[in-house]
């Protein structure tokens, strides 16, 4: 038997992906050093085209040549490791395909090793969760194209479909894709973030029930909110804890927890120097979140502060939608003007609209917007800032006011709002045709002769401020 692809790392994400590939024609094996998961994939696989095995010898022998192998380990170390043990015993042209949430740093470091061994080495970010892989996740492969080329008909066959179109294409050189899944995963912090603050301000501040919630989730799901996140929270408001009967989401300590990858987004943001405010702003409200003692004490020596809701529920619930809608099209053009400002730098030859496309489906952040950006890109392909498009300026131009209007309430209700805040901070910012770092440029050349440019001549200039 010659497999045409094997996987390394048999846990849910690399089980879910490896029985898609079978339901979908091929030949695959697995390799886990876990005895109970290589022997639960052979009860469950069906045994003509699906095999797995704790041997990684047998494992590559399996396979036919050249060969492609998925890793779905745990990024860091695992994966190194896996490395290591499989490339003395590959052969030339084999392709190696790391799937896992791997730093875009470390892609580019095994790219280039196992580059000079004649190996092949895709990042590929893999987005939708359990349920993705196994009926049609997203996916992010970058590397060399060539290499892309040779599966990519089973890419195509497994992942998510949307109006027919595969919901994965070749992303582009080097760490590519890995980095283009950062940065999904950085609006995914970001839009829950928008979600909780304004579960919060309508939940705590206006006292709308669960069930309640639930059904206005619904409705924007059910209109121009459309997508996974919003759908998702309209179910966990209905759900009920068995232990206690009460809801669930209830009984949930509000202690986020996270991995890393939006972090990651928000410093390689920093980096290059892309101002990134709702994700930063995201990342930090789930480390305060941790912060839980501490915030007790300090809800007693604050007690009182803020007001009660008085105003209009229905008023407010079409505000916040209003807010909500603006708030996530200003997410998703953050972080599309990051992967622009990325592509440049790194040269990864990104095409904006082919990621579009791509998130439409399959993964965490797919929503009805997505097909609209790919739209706008299509026709503009070097577009700087969704925030440009005539296909999105009469929308942010509708909402804007709905996010002025939920900040505000938010404010004198005393209810934390980061990421509402600072989207709208980011589109005020952009649509400034002037900001005040004309007296920041004043103070840096005051106190360390940094010197300025003007705006009536060209040059730099140093006064001497104080005489
Ligand atoms: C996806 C998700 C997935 C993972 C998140 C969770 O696209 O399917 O992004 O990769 O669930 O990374 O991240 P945190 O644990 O950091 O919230």
């Amino acid at each position: 038997m010659q497999y045409d692809i094997g996987m390394v790392g048999l846990g849910v994400m690399g089980r879910n992906l490896l029985l898609n590939l079978a339901d979908h024609g091929f030949r695959v094996i697995g390799l886990d050093t876990d005895p109970g998961k290589v022997q639960a994939l052979k009860t469950e696989g069906n045994r003509d085209t699906v095999d797995a095995t704790l041997d990684a010898k047998a494992f590559l022998t399996a396979q036919r040549l050249p060969r492609a192998i998925i890793l779905l380990v745990p990024a860091g170390k695992a994966v190194d490791a896996v490395i290591n043990k499989l490339a003395p015993n590959l052969s030339q042209g084999d392709l190696l395909i790391d799937a896992g949430n791997s730093h875009f740093k470390d892609t580019d470091r095994r790219y280039n090793e196992l580059a000079a061994k004649g190996l092949n080495f895709f990042g590929m970010g893999v987005s939708g969760g359990e349920a993705g892989a196994r009926g049609g996740p997203a996916m992010m492969p970058g590397g060399p194209r060539a290499a892309y080329d040779r599966v990519k008909p089973m890419l195509d066959a497994i992942a998510a479909k949307v109006n027919g179109d595969p919901c994965v294409d070749y992303i582009g050189s080097g760490s590519a894709g890995h980095y283009v899944k950062m940065v999904h995963n950085g609006i995914e912090y970001g839009i829950m973030q928008l979600l909780a603050e304004v579960y919060d301000i309508l939940h705590r501040g206006a006292g709308l029930t669960n069930p309640e919630l639930a059904d206005l989730f619904q409705s924007w799901h059910d209109g121009e909110l459309n997508s996974f996140l919003v759908e998702i929270t309209a179910k966990i408001f209905r759900k009920l804890d068995p232990k206690t009967g009460k809801h669930l989401v209830d009984v949930i300590l509000d202690v986020a927890r996270q991995k890393g990858t939006g972090k990651w987004t928000s410093q390689e943001a920093m980096d290059l120097q892309v101002p990134l405010m709702t994700i930063d702003a995201a990342v930090s409200s789930r480390d305060i979140s941790a912060y839980d003692v501490e915030r007790m004490q300090a809800s007693k020596v604050y007690a009182g502060i803020g007001t009660n809701w008085s105003g209009d529920r229905a008023a407010l619930q079409t505000i916040a939608r209003n807010a909500t809608y603006a708030a996530v099209l200003l997410i998703y053009a953050q972080g599309f003007a990051m992967l622009r400002k990325a592509s440049t730098t790194y040269s990864f030859g990104l095409d904006l609209g082919t990621i579009a496309k791509i998130w439409r489906g399959g993964c965490i952040i797919r929503s009805t917007m997505l097909e609209t950006f790919r739209t706008a890109f299509a026709e503009q392909p070097d577009l700087p800032n969704l925030l440009l498009s005539s296909k999105i300026a009469p929308d942010l131009a509708r909402c804007h006011t709905g996010l002025r209007s939920l900040i505000a309430s938010a404010i004198t209700l005393g209810i934390p709002c980061a990421a509402l805040m600072n989207s709208l901070a980011y589109f005020d910012a952009y649509r400034s045709a002037r900001l005040p770092m004309n007296l920041t440029q004043a103070q840096r050349d005051l106190f360390g002769a940094h010197t300025y440019e003007r705006i009536d001549e060209k040059g730099t200039f140093h006064t001497k401020w104080e005489e």
